[in-house]
């Protein structure tokens, strides 16, 4: 059986994964954060002492490091090595060399391999920064979430403060426009919208609304 794919990608904070999660709870699919793919791979990275400088090491390291992911009560647990790395994976730190390591094709051959495996097994959405143009370049629906740098800084810094943290919103949104360069002009896979999928900026809507329109966008494939 043609499983149904649905690919969504866009910039760090455009909300990718908040929405793809509801969406995929609401629609019964599978939701893959190959993010936290990627995440994993840097934080054996981070702590193996290995430089994002140094392919060799990485390319080593890609050899033996094994990422393989789970589901707990409908969420996605990435394993590494067997060890379950959910709780460690989303710290600042780690999605920039998560970032800085991605552009490595040794890296992202390996997750992607085991993406697309996914992807063929089950109804999935799955988002990330290439899936409608090099993961899933077949995907159902394809879609590009985005918003202002300065609206998903104010949304990190929300999600910050809310848990007691103190930080600097300028800080935070020069992290990510960094970010976004690099995701998009690395030489592989680089972050950029498919041609044939649908545009969404999110700078205006909360999260309901955004959910909305995707699936206004998802309805109006089907038809
Ligand atoms: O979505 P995220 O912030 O968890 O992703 C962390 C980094 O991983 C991101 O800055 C770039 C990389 N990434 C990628 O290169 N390709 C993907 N499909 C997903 C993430």
């Amino acid at each position: 059986m043609k499983t149904y794919n649905i690919a969504i990608d866009g910039p760090a904070g455009a909300g990718k994964s908040t929405i793809a999660k509801k969406l995929a709870a609401d629609l019964g699919y599978i939701y893959v954060d190959t993010g936290a793919m990627y995440r994993a791979m840097a934080y054996y990275f981070l702590q193996n002492g290995i430089d994002a400088k140094d392919e060799k090491a990485i390319a080593d390291a890609c050899s033996t490091v094994d990422v393989t992911i789970q589901y707990q009560n409908g969420e996605q647990q990435v394993m590494l090595n067997g060890e379950n790395v959910n709780g460690v994976i989303r710290r600042e730190e780690v999605g920039n060399m998560a970032s800085a390591t991605s552009v490595y094709p040794v890296v992202r051959t390996k997750l992607v391999e085991l993406q697309r495996q996914l992807a063929a097994k089950e109804n999935v959405i799955m988002d990330g920064r290439d899936i409608g143009t090099v993961v899933l370049p077949d995907a159902n629906v394809k879609i590009y979430l985005t918003a202002s740098s300065r609206v998903r800084a104010q949304r990190r810094f929300d999600e910050l403060t809310a848990k007691g943290n103190t930080c600097d919103i300028d800080e935070i949104e020069k992290d990510i426009i960094d970010r976004d360069y690099r995701d998009m002009h690395r030489e592989t896979s680089p972050l950029k919208q498919a041609e044939d999928a649908v545009l969404l900026d999110t700078s205006e809507l909360d999260i309901d609304g955004v959910v909305a329109e995707m699936k206004k966008i998802i309805q109006k494939k089907a038809e």
